[in-house]
């Protein structure tokens, strides 16, 4: 038998096991894992000696090619995909906006036609509903038909995005027949509201204001809301972008219940603190996202929560706007600050840094998080986020002891600065390979635009029951 290429002596690591094997991959596939697989029948080799070799990352939430306050996020699907890759991360999961008074579908096409020829890796969409007034429920059904599996709903951003309890009750009432999942991105929006006008009544417009206006406890009070309204609708829900110990709280107890509740941060919680925000010269609006970040203490209890699992997902909220162009727009009032910032390529380097070079887990927790269990949430399994004969080769080949300094001069994605710059990482990826194709090898990219495909998803009850 024949394979296009065989990776020899690395360490195979899924979220179960950690093993030395040859993995052998033919027609985008792996075909076989085992010891001393015959190389004569091998068109190409990679060795992976000393090296790991882990599923391809899976980042379920990015925001590439999207509209937000009066701007557009800086990367689009073939330099936010590309960036993502050099990170060893071959799968993503955006968001298509469906805008108030549209049909669903609307909003996949729309994905559709900015993803298509430009991704150069393999792509899905949820998608983000803010309008169920004239028969947009069925359309959710219709969308997970198409392999749209999932839909985020905002309990913030009054007037743009939020939806009221009853829709988003009904919502949850449509996935628990249909098998989905809803996403929720979990802030009280009405009273955050408040708390903004207020604040800009006294002449609070420095960009750290956006942090100060948008307490914990409205995250904790949402999260804890959408736990209820999902166990009353019977459906299960997945809580974006947990920032604070207060949320998480809440979804352990839920957890502890038995209820299908889940959870995932983003690496600016773990490693970014509010103080960021105390940035001279305009500089902490590179820190303006929501939830805002919190005082540091909070970054070990999420930590924890990754390990104990009250926390399932690492995702980045990749959502990139430059500092110069783009977050200036709201240097005399924060709330003109678009919202959002740029993570999707270190997400693997600094989870592994901070969670497996550093002592927290195991390096099999740490690919559970970034890969197994985001592909089994999100109907991908186990086609994606695994190693195994079958499943599609999005491969990496990571060194554990690779050092790298992260700087904006240095990044591949396209906006003009790092959250994360000077932050040194322990580990990094060496080669990507995508459906059994090398997109990245060290510092060049290989890869083409409009290779990526995308993924039709099962949905979350065909996979976990
Ligand atoms: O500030 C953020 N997080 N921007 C992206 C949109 C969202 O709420 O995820
Ligand atoms: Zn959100
Ligand atoms: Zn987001």
């Amino acid at each position: 038998m024949g394979f296009d290429t065989i990776i020899n002596n690395g360490s195979v690591v899924t979220a179960a096991d950690t093993y030395k094997a040859d993995v052998a991959i033919d027609g985008g596939k792996i075909v076989a894992i085992g010891k001393d697989l015959p190389r004569e029948n091998a068109t190409k080799m990679l060795d992976a000696s000393g090296k790991y070799v882990f599923p391809g990352g899976i980042d379920v939430h990015t925001h590439l090619d999207m509209p937000f306050g009066g701007t557009t996020s800086a990367d689009d699907f073939e330099t936010g995909t590309r960036a993502a890759a050099f990170g060893g991360t071959t799968t993503l999961i955006d968001f298509a906006i469906q805008y108030k008074g549209q049909p669903l579908r609307q909003a996949f096409d729309t994905w559709m036609e900015k993803a298509s020829r430009k991704a150069v890796c393999d792509y899905a969409f949820h998608c983000i509903v803010t309008d169920i007034s004239n028969g947009q429920l069925q359309q959710m059904n219709a969308l997970v038909g198409e392999g749209v599996t999932s839909f985020k709903l905002f309990m913030a951003y009054p007037g743009v995005f939020m939806l009221d309890d009853a829709s988003i009750f009904r919502a949850l009432q449509t996935t628990s027949k249909n098998g989905g999942l809803i996403c929720m991105h979990a802030e009280n929006g009405s009273a955050i509201d408040v708390i903004v006008q207020q604040a800009l009544a006294e002449g609070k417009k420095a960009p750290k204001y956006h942090a100060l206006t948008r307490p914990t406890t409205a995250e904790a009070e949402a999260v804890s809301r959408a736990i209820a309204l999902a166990e009353m609708a019977g459906a299960p829900i997945y809580i974006v972008h947990l920032s604070c110990n207060e949320a998480l709280e809440k979804v352990r107890e839920a957890r502890d219940r038995g209820l299908p509740v889940f959870a995932e941060t983003c690496p600016q919680y773990l490693y970014l603190s509010i103080e960021n925000m105390d940035a001279p010269d305009f500089e902490g609006a590179k820190y303006v996202f929501t939830p805002p970040l919190r005082e540091k203490w909070h970054q070990e209890k999420l930590w924890n929560g990754l390990k104990r699992d009250h926390l399932q997902v690492v995702s980045t909220d990749h959502c990139p706007f430059c500092f110069k162009e783009q977050k200036e727009l709201g240097r005399d009032d924060f709330t003109k600050i678009p919202n959002g910032g740029p993570g999707v390529e270190h997400r693997m380097s600094l989870i592994y840094s901070g969670g497996v070079a550093a002592g927290r887990f195991s390096v099999n927790r740490f690919v559970e998080l970034v890969a197994t269990t985001p592909a089994k949430l999100f109907g991908l399994y186990p086609r994606k986020g695994t190693i195994a004969v079958g499943s599609d080769a999005d491969l990496v080949i990571f060194d554990p002891k690779r050092e790298h300094t992260i700087s904006a001069k240095t990044h591949h994605m396209r906006v003009d600065y790092s959250m994360f710059e000077g932050i040194q990482v322990t580990g990094m990826p060496d080669v990507v390979l995508s459906r059994g194709r090398v997109v990245v090898d060290g510092e060049k990219f290989l890869g083409k635009a409009g290779q990526g495909e995308f993924l039709r998803r099962s949905t979350y009850s065909q996979i976990n029951g």
